[in-house]
Parts: C-alpha cells; sequence; structure tokens
C-alpha cells in the first residue's frame, strides 16, 4: 500500500513506526512514540500511513485547530480509494454521524442528541443507575468463587444503561456486544469486520423499524421524531448515530470500569485513600481517565492544509489519529506521569476528547464509573484479584484495557 507520505519533508525520512494491531502493550508503545516526537509517522493495519500525536499540549491543540477536520472525504489515501478492502478501522472513518462531521453538518447532528445529556438528563438517571448497580453486585454475591469482573459487572452496568437510553430490548444488547467488540477491534480480518458492521447495521435498523410502528420513550423514538418533522437525519445518519451511542456509551465506560479497579488493587494505598475518605470517588475516575485512557487511540482526524508541527510539517490531505493513552502519560505536561496517585492536582487530561467533538456522554460516563466503584468497594472491601495468570489485553489499539478482570470477594 503505498501512503500519501513523500520523505522528502524534515522528521519523514524514518520509516513510520508499525502499530502493534493487538495493542499487546499499549503504554510501552506509547513511551516509544512519545520519545519520537508529538508528531510521529505510524502504520496502521492494511499499510496505512497515519500522524499519531502523542503529546498532550500538541494533541490538545490540533483537538481544537480549525486547521483540522473529520469528514473523510478531506483524506487523500481515502478520496483516492487508496484503502484496502475490509480495512479493519473503516468504521470509524465512515460511519455517517456526528463523530465523522464538520461545521454546521457536525452542529445539527450533535445537537439532535444532545438534549438527552443535559447535566439535568444525566442526574435524573442517578437513581437507576443505582439500583443497576445494587441488583448487579446481589447477583455477583451469589456467584462462587473466583469471578470476572468485566464481564459481571463492569460490562452489563453500561450497557443497561445505554440500552435502557435507546429503548433496546435485553435479549438484543448481548448480540450488539458481541459486534460492536468486533467492530472496535484493530485487528479483526476483513470477513470478520465487514460482517460485524453488516449485522450491527441490520439490527439497528430492524430497532428503527420496531420504534417507527410502535414509538418508546426512550432516545431513538425522539431520533426518528427530529427526523420525520423537520427531515434533519437521513436514514444512513440515524443508524450511525444509533451505532455510535451504542459503541460509545458502552465500551469506553466498561473499559473505564475495568481499568480503575484493576489500577486500585494494584494500588492498596491509593485504595485505601478513597476508602478511609481522604479522596472523593471521583479522584479515582478522573486518574483513571489519565492513567490508563479507556479509549489508547481514536482514528482519524485530517489536516485541511498544512500544519507545522515542532520540526515537522502535517500536510494537507494527511491524517492524524489522536493518542490519548499516550497524552496521559506525557511527563511533559503530567509530572511522575506513570504513577497512579489519586492527589494528583491539576489533573487536566484529554481522555474524554477536547474541542468540538469533546465526548458528549462525558457527565453520564462519570456518574456510571463513580457510582460502579463506590458500591463495589462499600460491599467487598476486601476486593482482591484472584489468583492466576496477568490479564492479557484486549487486542484493539483504539479500546485500552484487558480482556477478563477475575477477582475474588
Ligand atoms: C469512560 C467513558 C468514555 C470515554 C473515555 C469516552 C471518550 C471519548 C472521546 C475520547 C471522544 C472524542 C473522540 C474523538 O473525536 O477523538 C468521545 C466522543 C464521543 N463520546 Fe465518549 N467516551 C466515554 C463515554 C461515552 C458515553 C457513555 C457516551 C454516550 C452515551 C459517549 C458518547 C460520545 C459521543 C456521541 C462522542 C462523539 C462526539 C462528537 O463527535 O461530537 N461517550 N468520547
Amino acid at each position: 500500500m503505498d501512503t500519501t507520505v513523500d520523505g522528502t519533508t524534515p522528521g519523514r525520512g524514518a520509516e513510520p513506526v508499525r502499530l502493534d494491531p493487538f495493542g499487546r502493550d499499549q503504554h510501552a508503545e506509547n513511551a516509544r512514540l512519545r520519545a519520537a516526537g508529538p508528531a510521529v509517522l505510524v502504520e496502521l493495519p492494511g499499510g496505512v500511513v497515519v500522524w499519531a500525536i502523542t503529546h498532550h499540549d500538541t494533541l490538545q491543540a490540533l483537538l481544537a485547530d480549525p486547521r483540522v477536520g473529520k469528514n473523510a472525504q478531506l483524506w487523500t489515501t481515502f478520496r483516492e480509494g487508496r484503502l484496502p478492502p475490509g480495512w479493519p478501522l473503516l468504521n470509524f472513518v465512515t460511519v455517517p454521524g456526528m463523530v465523522t462531521a464538520d461545521g454546521e453538518d457536525h452542529r445539527r447532528l450533535r445537537g439532535l442528541v444532545s438534549q438527552a445529556f443535559t447535566p439535568r438528563r444525566i442526574a435524573d438517571l442517578a437513581p437507576a443507575i443505582e439500583a443497576r448497580t445494587v441488583a448487579l453486585l446481589d447477583a455477583v454475591a451469589e456467584l462462587d468463587g473466583p469471578f470476572d469482573l468485566r464481564e459481571h459487572f463492569a460490562y452489563p452496568l453500561p450497557m443497561q444503561v445505554i440500552g435502557e437510553l435507546l429503548g433496546l430490548a435485553l435479549e438484543q444488547q448481548d448480540a450488539l456486544h458481541e459486534l460492536s467488540d468486533t467492530l472496535v477491534s484493530s485487528s479483526a480480518t476483513p470477513e470478520a469486520a465487514i460482517a460485524a458492521q453488516q449485522g450491527l447495521f441490520a439490527l439497528l435498523g430492524a430497532v428503527v423499524a420496531a420504534k417507527r410502528a410502535e414509538p418508546g420513550d426512550d432516545l431513538t423514538t425522539d431520533l426518528i421524531a427530529a427526523r420525520e418533522s423537520g427531515d434533519r437525519l437521513s436514514e444512513a445518519e440515524l443508524v450511525g448515530t444509533l451505532l455510535l451511542m451504542l459503541v460509545a456509551g458502552h465500551e469506553t465506560t466498561l473499559n473505564l470500569i475495568t481499568n480503575a479497579v484493576r489500577a486500585l488493587l494494584a494500588h492498596p494505598d491509593q485504595l485505601r485513600l478513597v476508602l478511609d475518605g481522604e479522596q472523593p470517588w471521583s479522584a479515582v475516575v478522573e486518574e483513571t481517565l489519565r492513567y490508563d485512557s479507556p479509549v489508547g487511540q481514536f482514528p482519524l482526524r485530517y489536516a485541511t492544509e498544512d500544519i507545522e508541527v515542532g520540526d515537522v510539517v502535517i500536510r494537507r490531505g494527511e491524517a492524524l489519529l489522536a493518542s490519548y493513552a499516550a497524552a496521559g502519560r506525557d511527563a511533559g505536561h503530567h509530572p511522575d506521569a506513570d504513577r497512579f496517585d489519586l492527589t494528583r492536582q491539576p489533573n487536566r487530561h484529554l481522555s474524554l476528547g477536547h474541542g468540538p467533538h469533546f465526548c458528549l456522554g462525558s457527565g453520564l460516563a462519570r456518574l456510571e464509573a463513580e457510582t460502579a466503584l463506590r458500591h463495589l468497594f462499600g460491599r467487598f472491601p476486601g476486593l482482591t484479584l484472584a489468583e492466576g495468570a496477568e490479564p492479557e489485553p484486549i487486542t484493539s489499539f483504539v479500546s485500552n484495557s484487558v480482556r477478563t478482570l477475575r477477582v475474588t470477594v
């Protein structure tokens, strides 16, 4: 696969670093990338070359830079049809909706959904989130011996919450989760990536048809109504928006809860600070977001003109990867960055994004994670990691967490 990179601009002489599609040790890989500079050429699966933005300050600036857009038509490699068939990251680039839109288009798409995420609406969800958390912990308490906290607690909580917001039936949720796991994987085979995309669109299309026939009190029904009254969402945008809400609404929070429990169990002195009331649960959530960002790297953005970054120039039409996990451990911004430290002040991370595409669900994610951690450790203060092998990472550099987290209560 050829690239848009010409090998003549300063900083381009070096071979691009090949990113491990399995994300086996993201923090070690990120340390190498940060050392190479704030903007580093990396090779994604399929030989696609993009700029990874790995330093906090540079990432913050580029996320809000009007010369950087998200519409895939801005990317020369995409526009010229040079991506390999079944490219595993294609969905991130092409899904119709706010995450791939700029300017007025972005404001329209985001505006339609944002009414569901006002601070007031989120606060209203608190009692339901508490009740679901308690019910899941009741079920966990019945389990015999060590269990996978990710499967039994960290996954069902955010999935049930977003499922209820969108009006999805319980039996639809597991099927959607499996497909969405393949979708966020950067190592899926082309066949699996295509099948997952088709499966998700088919399932969500069926959800839309069912809600159209029988409207409910949920976000899907509201989005259909918004579309039909003002003709503001096309059918593709409607399904794309549901897909985005579903994937963004559970994969990330699932990782956040898992990563927070893992970090606390590995740092008992920090856990003690919270259990003794010296630090709030919100400090655990913020420090976990920085230290072990649930979104490792997010594809993609595109330069609409040449942009100088340090001693390299990102050319118009080239793509950028937002390296959130790398920025979180940037010692140039966060002193002693590899240390999990709940007393860190200030703790201004970028792990929920920045600029016009700042995470729409940040309030919900924070509420869910805080509620989950408070109840989990309140009920099982002696929670420990189960004996056995080190947990394996998720096979993705987009999603940053472990596949299982076996614990004993
Ligand atoms: C710990 C949990 C979460 C993390 C770490 C997270 C992280 C992020 C990040 C980094 C972005 C920016 C992506 C980019 O353009 O580079 C983003 C955008 C977004 N997030 Fe989240 N997110 C979380 C939870 C949620 C939840 C619960 C929802 C919804 C229910 C949600 C919905 C969205 C949406 C819709 C966008 C796109 C916004 C736009 O393009 O304007 N996220 N999120």
